[in-house]
C-alpha cells in the first residue's frame, strides 16, 4: 500500500515542482524498485482531485480526469503509469480515490499529530484550542447552496476498512481497478464550522477570505462500485461522529504533550 505524498492542493499551486518530484519521480522509483523485486500487487492512494470540477455528482469513476492542480495532476500521471505497467507486466492493482478524509480511530488511539495540518476539520479543532487565533473560510461565493465549497467526508476507519476490503479483493482476484472512497454526500465548509462549534461547545473565530487556487467547489462521490465489488459498508457516515473523534484526539494530544518531561 502506498500512501506516501505531499497532499496540499494550494501548495501544489504554488510548488508545482515539489509535488511532480515527490509524487511522480518518487512513485516511479518505488515502481521500479517493485518490479526489480518481483512485487505484482499494490494499493494505491489516489484522490478526488483527480476528477477537477465534475459535471455531474456524484462523481463515479468513469468521470473525466480533469484535474485543476499540480497535485491532482500528479495523481492523474501515477494512475497512468500503473495502467500501463499493469498493461505488459504481470501486475495488478487498486487506485483507490479517497475523497476528504477525517477523523480519528474511533477509540481515540492515534490520530493527526503535525502541527500545520491544514485539513478544514483539524484546523478548526485546533482553532477552538486556541492553537490558531481564527479559522479561515477560503470562498464564499461558490456555486453551492451556502457559498462555500462542498466535501464528502469520510471517517479515517471507514477508509482503512477500504483498504483491507480492496487488499482482500486484489489477492483474491487478481484484478486490476480503481474504486472512489466516500459517503456520497457532502457538507459545506460552513456545516462544518457548525458542527465544530456544537461538538467543542466554543465559539470560535472565523474569517470570510478569498478562494484558493485550485479549489473545486463540490466534490461528492459515487462509491457504488467499492461497495458492490468489495462487499464495503461505511460504519461512521455520521460528521458530528466524525468530528468527536477528531476532537477526542485532539484533548489526547494536548494532555500527553503537557504530560511529557522535556527531552521526550
Ligand atoms: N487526507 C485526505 O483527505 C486524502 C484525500 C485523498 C487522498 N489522500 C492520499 O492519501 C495519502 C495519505 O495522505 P494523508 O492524509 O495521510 O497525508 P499525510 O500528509 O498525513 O501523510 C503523508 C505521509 O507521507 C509522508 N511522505 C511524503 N513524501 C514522502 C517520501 N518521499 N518518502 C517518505 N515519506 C513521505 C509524509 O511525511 C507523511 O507522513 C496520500 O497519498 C494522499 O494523497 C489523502
Amino acid at each position: 500500500m502506498h500512501f506516501a505524498a505531499s497532499i496540499q492542493v494550494g501548495e501544489s499551486v504554488q510548488e508545482p515542482l515539489k509535488y511532480y518530484i515527490n509524487n511522480v519521480s518518487n512513485t516511479l522509483n518505488l515502481l521500479s524498485a517493485m518490479e526489480k523485486n518481483e512485487v505484482k500487487n499494490l494499493i494505491y492512494s489516489s484522490t478526488a482531485a483527480v476528477y477537477g470540477m465534475p459535471e455531474t455528482m456524484p462523481v463515479a469513476e468513469s468521470a473525466p480526469l480533469e484535474p485543476i492542480n499540480p497535485y491532482g495532476a500528479s495523481k492523474v500521471m501515477i494512475e497512468k503509469v500503473l495502467a500501463d505497467i499493469a498493461a505488459v507486466r504481470d501486475f495488478k492493482y487498486v487506485a483507490l480515490r479517497y475523497f476528504n478524509v477525517a477523523g480519528a480511530d474511533s477509540q481515540v488511539r492515534i490520530g493527526q499529530a503535525y502541527r500545520d495540518a491544514t485539513h478544514l476539520i483539524t484546523r478548526a479543532l485546533k482553532t477552538a484550542h486556541g492553537e490558531f487565533a481564527k479559522l479561515f473560510v477560503y470562498g464564499t461565493d461558490y456555486p453551492t447552496p451556502d457559498g462555500t465549497c462542498i466535501r464528502d467526508y469520510i471517517h479515517v476507519d471507514d477508509i482503512a476498512d477500504a483498504h483491507i476490503k480492496a487488499l482482500g479483493y486484489l489477492l483474491d482476484t487478481q484484478k486490476t481497478n480503481i474504486m472512489n472512497c466516500g459517503y456520497g454526500h457532502g457538507f459545506s465548509v460552513r456545516e462544518v464550522i457548525a458542527t465544530a462549534r456544537k461538538v467543542t461547545g466554543i465559539d470560535f473565530p472565523v474569517e470570510e477570505t478569498d478562494r484558493r487556487a485550485g479549489d473545486s467547489p463540490r466534490l461528492v462521490a459515487d462509491s457504488t462500485k467499492l461497495r458492490q465489488i468489495t462487499g464495503w459498508q461505511p460504519r461512521y457516515d455520521d460528521l458530528e461522529f466524525i468530528i468527536k473523534t477528531a476532537w477526542d484526539w485532539e484533548l489526547k494530544l494536548r494532555q500527553t504533550l503537557k504530560n511529557r518531561t522535556p527531552g521526550q
